[in-house]
């Protein structure tokens, strides 16, 4: 277990996903009954990109970084809003860089009193980041313990509302099972809650055999969106992210199929790669 999020925190895959969180919560958020929010590998929840680990890989300056290079005005409403974010989280004076906020943190800054979150994080290092992160926070709970695991403990929740976020490292081939097993478990206990799995486009991580899998379960609704910045026959590792949405908000689906193109121009100017929207599984 030594995947560190620093490493990959604010790339063309963390954008991708913290663009998509934002507008899930943003949905959440048009019924004043509160949501439940659990992040079950929730990471270090703020990262500064101008150090370290960041700054070795340099992940960060084909996502965020290209961000940043323009000014909200000229961004789709969503990317304007995820832009400032990501400024508001640095703080004024600061560079938008030093505190790239995380799952939770984004999270954290746009929930309202009564909206409620667990996390769950098992590196020791991680989760005590986050809960000196969130010491002060009310109705947010860290957990060091496994995220599946948590998954179990917490669905249902009281609020009958909601959006499980599930973002594994992807370390191993077993991943794609566990999430299967994880997904198969949380829909029976909580059918119409939302569901979002990260997960990378490259050869080792197989997700059309997921997608077969997944059809065998009997969960429906299930939405794909993928972006990538290398061709499909690219030897590289990872040459895309993917984000795979169980119960959707209504028009999602039309609504990013205008946005991620324009999201890839952004971060891809070269053009390589492309887009994708598709029901893997309808109602
Ligand atoms: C991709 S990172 C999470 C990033 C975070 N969700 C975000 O968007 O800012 C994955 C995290 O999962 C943690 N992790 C690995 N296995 C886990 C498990 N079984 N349960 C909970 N967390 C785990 C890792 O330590 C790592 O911090």
């Amino acid at each position: 277990m030594n995947y560190r999020h620093a490493f990959h925190a604010g790339n063309f895959a963390d954008v991708l996903k913290h663009v998509v969180l934002m507008m899930l919560v943003e949905h959440l958020k048009k019924k004043p009954a509160p949501f439940f929010y659990l992040d079950t590998h929730a990471g270090g929840g703020r990262y500064d990109l101008s150090q370290g680990e960041s700054q070795r890989s340099g992940e960060y300056k084909q996502g965020i970084g290209r961000v940043l290079e323009f000014p909200e005005s000229a961004l789709p409403p969503e990317i304007a809003s995820y832009a400032r974010l990501v400024r508001a989280c640095a703080g004024p004076g600061r560079s938008p860089i030093t505190a790239y906020p995380g799952s939770p943190t984004i999270v954290a800054q746009l929930r309202r009193p009564a909206d409620r979150m667990v996390m769950a994080e098992t590196h020791a290092r991680e989760a005590q980041t986050l809960r000196a992160e969130f010491a002060r926070e009310r109705l947010a709970a860290v957990l060091e313990r496994d995220g599946y695991a948590t998954m179990k403990a917490e669905l249902p929740p009281r609020e009958k509302r909601g959006l499980v976020l599930i973002d594994p490292p992807f370390e191993s081939d077993g991943e794609f099972d566990k999430v299967l097993a994880a997904l198969e478990m949380a829909h029976e206990r909580w059918p119409t809650g939302m569901y979002c799995v990260w997960y990378p486009l490259t050869e080792r991580a197989a997700p059309q055999r997921f997608r077969r899998q997944l059809e065998r379960t009997g969960i429906t609704k299930v939405l794909d969106v993928t972006l990538s910045v290398l061709p499909e026959d690219s030897p590289a590792g990872m040459r895309g992210a993917g984000l795979l949405l169980i119960n959707p908000p209504w028009q999602l689906d039309a609504r990013m199929a205008e946005l991620l193109p324009d999201l890839h121009r952004l971060l891809v100017p070269e053009g390589s790669g492309g887009t994708g929207v598709e029901w893997w599984i309808a109602e």
